[in-house]
């Protein structure tokens, strides 16, 4: 079912949204449930995906870094299949990922920076042969090549991460990411989305990946529950003390 969010690019951000619980019920398939959005909620004042690499801030440095990966399957708000409406959030008629709303949410709550993970390769947004490409590259132990770099990144000390669940791991594009960069003395704050899989083993991963970094708790949110879930990541945010 399509998925409807209302926009009002506001100053403040609206906390009286109800809190949603992140389902965590163990499952490894992409196909399960649907993501629904409904209903008028704010929403973060936002960037395009296109703009947001290049914003000056991010030249300029900062102290908090907000990085993600997500991948949309379509950019047509209207008419999408059950898989497009699941891997999606549409905001005043612009389609993001689950995880980029996130994401957004995030970057409007601390002020922090935004880069957007995108792979040298664009992923296939037809939902059948990005699951078999993403099986293939998890078989494959793939290292998935990133289109652009972090520019100061040794200016950021605390970093949320965030990805969605793919076949009970991170994509294997968030391997190349933490591979690329050193997190020694950093704060890292995961966060995901998911299908019913929550974080499956990725928090232990990306501690093992980067051993001299802290780890937050971080947040995980199933797409059923993202359409409502904004008032739950400001209050995580905000709790986190940083
Ligand atoms: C290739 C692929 C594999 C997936 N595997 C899982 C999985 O193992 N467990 C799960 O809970 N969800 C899985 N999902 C569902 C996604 O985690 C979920 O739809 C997520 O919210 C998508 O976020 P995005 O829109 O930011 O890309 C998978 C989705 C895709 C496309």
């Amino acid at each position: 079912m399509k998925k409807i969010l209302t926009l009002f690019l506001s100053l403040t951000l609206l906390l009286g949204l109800a809190a949603c619980t992140s389902d965590d019920k163990p499952q490894n398939t992409p196909q399960n449930g649907g993501n629904v959005q409904t209903g008028a909620a704010q929403a973060p004042e936002i960037t395009t995906p296109d703009q947001e690499n290049e914003r000056p801030e991010m030249a300029e440095g900062g102290k908090t870094l907000v990085v993600y990966f997500s991948m949309p399957e379509t950019t047509n708000p209207n008419n999408m299949t059950t898989e497009e409406a699941n891997s999606t959030v549409v905001i005043d008629g612009e389609v993001l990922g689950n995880t980029q709303y996130m994401a957004y949410v995030i970057r409007q709550t601390t002020g922090g920076d935004i880069f957007r993970i995108e792979p040298e390769v664009p992923y296939p947004t037809d939902h059948r042969t990005l699951v078999d490409l993403a099986a293939e590259e998890q078989e494959n132990n793939a290292r998935p090549a990133i289109a652009a770099q972090i520019a100061n990144f040794a200016d950021y000390d605390t970093i949320f991460v965030g990805y969605p669940n793919w076949w009970g791991d991170m994509p294997m594009i968030m391997y190349t990411f933490f591979e690329a960069y050193d997190f020694s003395g950093k704060t890292i704050i995961p966060f995901n989305t998911h299908g019913g899989s929550g974080f499956s083993n990725t928090i232990a991963t990306i501690q093992q990946l980067e051993p001299d970094a802290t780890l937050l708790e971080g947040l995980t949110i199933s797409r059923n529950d993202i359409q409502d879930a904004e008032a739950e990541i400001v209050d995580w945010v905000n709790d986190l003390g940083i």
